[in-house]
């Protein structure tokens, strides 16, 4: 599985590109363990193992974007959480770079919806206190059928034009995250975009059924959920789903 060219991007960020691999989160792992350090992208046109948040298959074929950006990381472990938050930001920059007059919206924990339908993926993987793997794969050509969810694809030409957005739009956010020194603004500017802040939602989180209002992010991430008894609950993994609003569960 060697990569059949590398090049240099925006801030010198390296890539690799592979035709065909696994999954590119897994060859950031690969590469770690042989010593690399990044920042590096791993890109591949197609994946064969692609993996997607709680133990979920990513279908890879050809036509997407497939990416893992290989990261040394200085913020605390207790803050690692937080890089996915950064991630969706920048997924959002590259939908809303690309669509006009379509809602676009983030979905906790770090999806991107165009007009209500995901279209990219983010898998954060802690290699080590100070590594991460940001894998993020993104609907260019085409969505995949028989989902859980609706999907959608971002009908861009150049798969590459949307990396080169997404790799300079991650660099900013990450500056601006500054290692969760400012995770205040991360969360500001992913609560502004955020599907259902401040109504009605119910989150599988695997052993049960949550509903309440959501409330926004803890600072770790999690999400914070004012059950209808006025209790709070924080959740940290889960499905979202939103439920149709009513007078009663509208708050704004
Ligand atoms: C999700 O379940 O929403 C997360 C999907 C993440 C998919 C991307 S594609 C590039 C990288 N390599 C993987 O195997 N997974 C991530």
């Amino acid at each position: 599985m060697l990569p059949h060219h590398c090049i240099k991007l925006n801030k010198q960020i390296q890539i690799l590109h592979y035709d065909t691999i696994d999954s590119t989160n897994s060859e950031a792992r690969r590469l770690y363990e042989q010593g690399e350090r990044g920042p590096i992208w791993i890109v591949a046109d197609e994946q064969k193992a692609g993996r997607g948040r709680l133990g979920r298959t990513w279908h890879s074929e050809p036509g997407n974007l497939y990416s893992t950006l290989l990261l040394p990381c200085a913020a605390p472990q207790s803050k690692l959480a937080q890089i996915s938050f950064v991630a969706a930001l920048a997924v959002h920059d590259v939908a809303t770079t690309f669509i006009k007059n379509t809602p676009i919206t983030l979905k906790w924990p770090n999806d991107c919806l165009i007009d209500g339908a995901k279209f990219c993926g983010i898998l954060s993987e802690v290699l080590s206190p100070s590594q991460i793997a940001l894998g993020i794969g993104m609907n260019i050509a085409h969505a995949p059928k028989d989902t859980l969810y609706a999907a959608t694809h971002l009908k861009v030409t150049s798969v590459k034009a949307a990396h080169e957005v997404l790799s300079a739009s991650l660099q900013n956010w990450l500056q601006i995250w500054n290692n969760g020194a400012d995770f205040e603004t991360i969360k500001f500017a992913w609560e502004s975009k955020a599907l259902n802040l401040g109504k009605k939602l119910s989150v599988d989180t695997g052993q049960a059924i949550r509903q309440g209002i959501f409330k926004g992010l803890s600072d770790d991430g999690a999400m914070i959920l004012i059950q209808p008894d006025n209790t709070e609950i924080t959740i940290h993994a889960g499905d979202v789903r939103v439920t149709p609003q009513t007078k009663e569960n509208h708050t704004a």
